[in-house]
């Protein structure tokens, strides 16, 4: 089937790249990657070869026999630059020789001042959605699928890791390190991460890699995963990537995790000393399936990726950390869902499963594919019962395992095997309208640990705020059902009464301090504005610091500090995050 994506300027009719071969040289003094990278196509060229990039420096490309003429002929802010290579009619492979860009998107570069051991620089890309084609021409779209091999050289100190299978380490002047991806991979997949990198086993097929300074506390916060793993194979079939490590990043990657296979990258600020946590990982983790193996076709069908993730992130969290536990994050996340809803709209296309056909893949409203999605595939589980509910995922993922699929080719199957789901949930409704069906009409959230809140939330409404003792046994979630739940504006001496009772200095939980922000600013408690700079300088989360600027900007008297703040932290951050911090500035002409 033809798959039309507005986020690529590649022709998904001609033939698609099926392998790589890269020699990548690490130059951390210039912030640039030089690379060779030699493409096997699956079919021989018919006409020119249309491929993404951005800001690349290309300096040759030929075939075996002879030289290509190239051209970046059409230019985009979003979509970047693309390179149109003549003279390939009937060839099936070509090598190109680039440098990328200090500006490329996927690539942040820190300085050792920005690391947990402050000695040593550190590299590391985030491809996802659109970003692939700053570090190497190509078919930037989930649709085409390539296996890979990497020499990656770096500074004689520093160790290489990607999401790839590591083959071999040859030590000289520099180090490098050899490596091979067997399974094919959309392009959003490819990972590359440079670091002064320690490297320890949690089990038989999980290992973790950190900074030295932080390794043993993120060995010890993610000690379960190979128990996680077990579980996730009961769900949803066997494991089929051989190994999972996690790569713990510096504080500013823009993201909580980042599926890249066989490696996970997730931020440091999950090491919380508590393993309070872990359901981050076992989201990534879930993607190994719902997304790594079955992946969206395009972005527009993100909530296959996201939603069916989510799902699986909940059935695991319900075996590892029980029933009320799981009830307690779904009542959150329905919450938190309707907040973003509303923030768009309830009537924004936004707010539909299927995505509008864009070439920018970022959703203004990121967080729907996610928990609408879960909770219409919830919906669908109801309609035929838990037990043929599990069957049908076990033959979803391996019926289109290593496969790219469009929402509707989705729907096709799950007409073909689950054709009760029909008669029962509204699916057109729940895929293509946007907002939520009537709450009557599907099985919203309930949880005990969150009606315990909101009975202190409506306690504190009628004037009682709640005490030390009410509140100090309270589940992580329930800490942040209560903020969630607390007025947009409460007094000034309230902000600090909660700071103390709930002790959030202490607990220094990121997604704690981001509530409590955004309800500080709005209340003018003026005192926090040091703490927010101190955060927003170091880190990246963006679901973490975003409603910080927005609610800054939204305030009268926090309006004049975002844009002097955010100037001063800039070069601390990924381009991701600078760009994402950038577009709420602009929008509000600051
Ligand atoms: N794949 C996403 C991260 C992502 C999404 C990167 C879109 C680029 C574009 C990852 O799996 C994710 O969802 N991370 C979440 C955490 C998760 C537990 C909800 C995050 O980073 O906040
Ligand atoms: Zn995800």
């Amino acid at each position: 089937m033809e798959i039309k994506d507005p986020t690529t300027y590649t022709d998904l009719t001609q033939g698609k790249i099926k392998r790589i071969d890269f020699h990548i040289s690490v130059d951390f003094s210039r912030h640039t990657l030089d690379i060779e990278a030699r493409y096997q196509l699956q079919e021989p060229v018919r006409g020119s070869l249309y491929l993404d990039s951005f800001k690349i420096d290309l300096k040759e490309a030929h075939t075996d026999g002879h030289k290509l003429e190239w051209d970046f002929d059409v230019e985009d802010d979003v979509l970047g630059e693309r390179l149109h290579l003549q003279g390939l009619e009937g060839e099936s492979s070509f090598t190109l020789i680039f440098r990328t860009s200090p500006e490329a998107r996927a690539l942040q570069w820190l300085n050792a001042s920005q690391t947990a051991g402050g000695n040593y620089p550190f590299l590391y890309s985030q491809c996802q959605a659109t970003h692939a084609r700053s570090i190497f021409p190509c078919q930037d779209a989930p649709s085409v699928r390539f296996t890979y091999s990497a020499e990656v050289q770096v500074p004689q100190e520093l160790v290489a890791v990607m999401a790839a299978e590591q083959l071999e380490v040859q030590e000289g002047k520099h180090t490098t390190f050899l490596f091979k991806m067997p399974q094919p991979i959309p392009s959003y997949l490819f990972a590359l991460g440079v670091g002064n990198l320690a490297f320890r086993e949690l089990g038989p097929r999980t290992g973790i890699y950190a900074e030295p300074e932080i390794i043993e506390a993120a060995a010890w916060e993610f000690a379960e995963n190979e128990i996680k793993m077990m579980e996730a194979e009961k769900l949803l079939g066997p494991y089929l990537w051989e190994r999972y490590d996690l790569l713990v990043l510096p504080p500013s990657f823009p993201f909580g995790g980042m599926e890249n296979p066989r490696l996970t990258f997730l931020t440091p600020t999950a090491i919380l000393g508590t393993r309070g946590q872990t359901s981050l990982i076992t989201h990534e983790l879930a993607h190994a399936w719902t997304g790594n193996l079955v992946t969206n076709a395009t972005w527009q069908d993100f909530w296959l990726n996201e939603g069916w993730t989510t799902y699986a992130e909940t059935r695991i969290t319900e075996v590892l950390e029980g029933k009320d536990s799981e009830d307690l994050h779904a009542a959150y996340n329905e919450k938190g869902l309707i907040a973003s809803m509303e923030r768009v709209g309830m009537d924004s296309p936004y707010t539909c499963l299927k995505l509008p056909a864009e070439k920018d893949a970022d959703s203004p409203a990121p967080t729907v594919p996610y928990y609408k999605g879960c909770f219409f595939l919830r919906e669908c589980e109801y309609a035929v019962g838990r037990e043929r509910f599990d069957d049908f995922i076990q033959k979803y993922m391996a019926s289109f395992q290593f496969q790219s699929l469009t929402t509707e080719a989705f729907l096709d199957f799950l007409k073909a095997e689950l054709p009760q789901v029909f008669e029962k949930v509204n699916v057109q409704q729940w895929i293509y309208e946007p907002g939520l069906p009537d709450a009557n009409t599907w099985h919203r959230p309930t949880s005990r640990l969150y009606d315990e809140v909101q009975e202190v939330l409506n306690a504190y409404q009628q004037g009682i705020r709640p005490t030390k003792e009410q509140v100090q046994d309270w589940h992580r979630y329930q800490i942040l059902s209560f903020l969630q739940g607390l007025p947009k504006q409460i007094p000034v001496e309230d902000c600090q009464y909660f700071d103390d009772i709930l002790e959030l200095e202490k607990r220094n939980d990121v997604a704690f301090f981001s509530h409590f922000s955004v309800i500080c600013v709005a209340s003018g408690y003026e005192a926090i504005l040091p703490r927010i700079e101190q955060y927003i300088g170091t880190i990246g989360r963006m679901l973490y610091i975003l409603p910080i600027v927005r609610a800054m900007i939204e305030t009268d008297w926090s309006r004049g500090y975002v844009r002097p703040l955010f100037e001063r932290v800039r070069d601390r951050h990924h381009q991701i995050t600078v760009n994402a911090i950038e577009g709420l500035l602009k929008k509000a002409r600051l």
